[in-house]
């Protein structure tokens, strides 16, 4: 089983541009995976807990459970309307989560990984964490970007991580665990480097933060952020799961084929803290997760932030432009791994060049001329004419490389080999102007040749673009009058899927433009 997770995210407010991001990469990167015939699982979901939602339901005024709850249908009601197809739906307070969280603490403690101490020192309270003197500035302050920084001194539980270090710089050096794109790997190493002996602080004192998970064998304490939010991944994916759960069967899915974050929560949360949690559970090399870890999307250039005010709503934009018009921007105006700025004006640019132009022109000429000259008939296109052979290799060539580009994440190459095909039909259709040489009687059957190629390739790309339009695909499928788009693997795209004879359907736009307001 291909299994696919998200990072969990934080509902305490409503979901922006970069959850809506990294989840539509992980629902196409899932049904690319399903398109190759692989049985997959894609878990996503919230991470509920902890100090930063206790504060946004105090400035709210409402109950902290009220507003999980509220909050965490927002998120959910924006996959549906955006296609996020999950299977596991992970939300941090769920009973079953809780227990395994528990038994996992409860293991731990009577192995002797975890321990007892009191810490006094600066505590952020945005990062939920406390700050060391490697945080400070070049003036010797904590930056803004900490937030709010108070003295404190508590009791806390804490967990050996520097017993598992070691372990993790060879683990990470080997390549058991992966870590893409190749870069974040070298950064993880160089953070190696620069950790010293520090260990986890995985508990918060209930009297002054009781939204958590208790700790089993010290009820005064709550656990939190990451040895809450990180052990989703495995008891959703059914670990330790109770007899007759309805959760997945655990070895069926474990270690995660891809666990995709951002940058930001690369080094120390999920390169650091959780494969070193996973060891000392006993996992073993071999059974770490592989990391995919995407760039940010920003907003000319800044980070998005409520104090900026800048926060792109992606549950608008679904709205104004359709949610296919948001999956398809997402994908392609982003590099893997990079940071990009999310721009409106790109966003109508794209749609209308290479989705309403291109290839809907593509397709809308395709099967109207075929209607009108050939009686929605498609020809034999066995054909040795040398323009037929090169769009023949054309399209074989942008599927190796939208296979090649997929199995690397790279969906924006994926796409830009699916755009390239789609150029060279167009080009061919000019070249030969079907429209003119119906004309002549004697050139009919030809035509048919042409406006067949062009057909046979709207459908093949249709194959294509299903795990990131599946809507639109469908639809260029029944306008071609096929009706089997899901039973298509990739292996199965191969030339003639329109035989000679098949009837094609009546055209009609896929993709409309998007007409721009007059300012
Ligand atoms: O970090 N562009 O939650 P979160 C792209 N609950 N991706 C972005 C982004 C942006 N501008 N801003 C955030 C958390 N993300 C924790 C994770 S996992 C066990 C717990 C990404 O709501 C971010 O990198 O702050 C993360 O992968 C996800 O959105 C959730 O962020
Ligand atoms: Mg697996």
């Amino acid at each position: 089983m291909f299994f696919v997770t998200t990072a969990i995210d934080y509902p305490n407010g409503k979901p922006h541009i970069g959850h809506a991001y990294e989840k539509v990469l992980a629902d196409v990167l899932t049904r690319y995976q399903r398109l190759k015939g692989m049985p997959s699982f894609f878990l996503t979901g919230v991470d509920q807990h902890g100090q930063k939602m206790v504060k946004t339901a105090e400035a709210e005024g409402v109950n902290v459970a009220t507003l999980t709850k509220r909050n965490t249908k927002g998120f959910i009601r924006l996959w549906e309307k955006l296609g996020v197809d999950y299977d596991g739906w992970a939300e941090t307070t769920d009973e079953r989560h809780k227990a395994c969280v528990q038994a996992i603490l409860s293991k731990l403690e009577k192995k002797g990984s975890l321990y007892k101490k009191s810490y006094a020192g600066h505590y952020s309270i945005r990062q939920e964490q406390y700050l060391t003197d490697r945080d400070r500035n070049d003036d010797g302050e904590f930056g803004s970007e900490w937030g709010e920084v108070e003295e404190r001194e508590e009791e806390n539980w804490y967990f050996k991580l520097s017993d598992h270090v070691e372990w993790l710089r060879s683990t990470v050096e080997s390549d058991d665990l992966k870590i893409f794109p190749k870069f974040r790997k070298n950064e993880v190493l160089n953070a190696l480097e620069r950790s010293g002996d520090t260990d986890l602080c995985i508990s918060r004192p209930k009297e002054r933060m009781s939204w958590g998970i208790p700790l089993p064998f010290d009820p005064d304490f709550v656990t939190y952020v990451w040895f809450d939010a990180l052990i989703n991944y495995i008891s959703f994916a059914g670990y330790l799961k109770a007899e007759g759960s309805d959760f997945p069967d655990f070895d069926s899915l474990w270690p995660a084929d891809l666990q995709i974050i951002g940058k930001d929560i690369l080094v120390p949360a999920h390169a650091v803290y959780w494969p070193c949690m996973l060891h000392a559970m006993g996992f073993e090399a071999s059974e770490m997760p592989t990391l995919l870890v995407h760039g940010f999307w920003n907003v000319r250039g800044d980070k998005m932030s409520k104090s900026l005010g800048n926060i792109v709503d992606p549950d608008e934009l679904a709205d104004k432009f359709g949610p296919e018009t948001l999956r398809y921007y997402l994908c392609r105006d982003i590099r893997s791994g990079k940071d990009s700025d999310f721009d409106i004006e790109r966003l109508v640019m794209l749609f209308n060049t290479e989705l309403a132009n291109d290839l809907g022109n593509l397709l809308n000429r395709s099967i109207n001329m075929t209607k009108g000259f050939c009686n929605s008939t498609i020809s034999d296109t066995n054909t040795s004419d040398d323009e037929d052979l090169a769009l023949r290799e054309s399209l074989t060539r942008s599927i190796d490389a939208y296979r090649k580009a997929m199995d690397a994440c790279e969906v924006s190459v994926a796409l830009q080999a699916i755009n390239d095909h789609v150029t060279h039909c167009n080009g061919y259709l000019e070249r030969h102007k079907p429209w003119e040489m119906k004309k002549d009687e004697s050139k009919l059957a030809r035509v048919g040749e042409i406006l067949s190629h062009t057909a046979e390739s709207c459908a093949q790309l249709a194959v294509l673009l299903r795990p990131i339009l599946p809507n639109a695909a469908t639809k260029i499928f029944s306008q071609l009058k096929k009706e089997d788009l899901t039973e298509f693997t990739l292996d199965d795209l191969k030339w003639g899927l329109l035989e000679a004879g098949h009837q094609t359907g009546k055209p009609k736009p896929v993709f409309p433009r998007i007409q721009v307001e007059e300012k």
